[in-house]
């Protein structure tokens, strides 16, 4: 039986989609469900990208809930250019077969921690909407979840929606800033370690040796990245983010930790969404968080690759 139980709040998006993907194709844990949340596109595709992709995984036993589609104060921001219209690149996935739950996500995220006090790990790895929105309606979920690892901010790094700000954090700074002042235990993995986490073109190549729907997948998705990294930050292959945080899950001496006292600039200046950590102790305030400083950037990739070509040769052989 796997340790550790993933609540899996998601906006996918192509990293996410590889998130999940990884979440499945990773026996040490137990994915329980998904949540989906407005993000790198709306939230009514996101929830169809995240059936269709557990669809695609064989795994349509995990439930997925539908969560917000606007952040709490500010409009609706969307990354379409990043992700492709409906989300997910250049790939065509089948319409799912299951629906989501009938439940709000909110209130399936509260109702899954508070049955497993102490038991659950949330990967967030969206905007935090669902995440503050939980924390009001539930304020018992700050002591009954075991962690919450957030794929979010630009702590040294610079931004990627803004120059100073990244997306995640960014979108609904408001949910963000209560999450990170919320007493949860919180490990943050921002932009300074998942940059460092490239999926080249010869990474796509080497899954492809693997016919696959799920190779298939990565590469229809990934090219689309490819290209909006190539033309706006001249990368050559694509930050897989949100798998990053995930392994974190199973995983987590593939990053070093620092603790400090982070916060979120609300104040609705050219900074707004910025990340800033307290490294000098400036504030004298307490930690509030793990941040993720450092990566074994070629283990994480190589054990995401090995991951992905067990998945596919496993749906191939059934
Ligand atoms: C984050 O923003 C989204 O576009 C990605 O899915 C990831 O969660 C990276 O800044
Ligand atoms: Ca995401």
């Amino acid at each position: 039986m796997p340790s550790t139980r993933i609540l899996l709040d998601t906006d996918p998006g192509i990293d996410d989609a590889l998130a999940i993907l990884l979440a499945v194709a990773s026996p040490e844990i137990q994915l329980d469900s998904v949540i989906s949340v407005h993000g790198n596109c709306a939230v009514e595709q996101a929830t169809l990208n995240a059936l269709a992709i557990l669809e695609l995984a064989g795994a349509n036993n995990i439930p997925v809930a539908k969560g917000f589609n606007l952040p709490l104060v500010q409009p609706s921001l969307l990354a379409l250019e990043t992700h492709g219209d409906a989300g997910l690149g250049y790939a065509k996935l089948s319409a799912p077969r299951n629906p989501p739950s009938a439940r709000h996500g909110c209130d399936f995220l509260v109702e899954r921690i508070m049955s497993n006090p102490g038991e659950m790990t949330l990967v967030a790895i969206g905007p935090l909407t669902n995440v503050a929105v939980a924390i009001r309606k539930e304020p018992r979920i700050v002591g009954a979840l075991k962690e919450i690892i957030i794929m979010g901010g630009a702590v040294r790094h610079q931004g990627n929606s803004t120059p100073l700000a990244e997306f995640n954090v960014h979108v609904d700074p408001h949910a963000a800033h209560m999450v990170f002042h919320s007493g949860i235990p919180l490990t943050l993995v921002p932009l300074d370690v998942t940059y460092q986490c490239i999926l080249t073109p010869a990474d796509v190549k080497r899954l492809n040796k693997i016919n696959s729907p799920i190779t298939k997948f990565i590469d229809d998705s990934t090219r689309f990245y490819m290209e909006f990294h190539d033309e706006y930050q001249q990368i050559d292959g694509c930050a897989i983010n949100d798998p990053l945080a995930l392994a974190l899950a199973f995983a987590p001496e593939l990053c070093t930790y620092e603790e400090h006292f982070v916060d979120v600039d609300i104040s609705g200046g050219v900074s707004m969404g910025n990340t800033f950590a307290d490294f000098y102790k400036h504030t004298k305030k307490p930690a509030n968080m793990k941040v993720a400083l450092g990566v074994r950037a070629r283990d994480f990739m190589e054990l995401f690759l090995e991951r992905m070509e067990g998945l596919a040769r496993r749906l191939s052989e059934t």
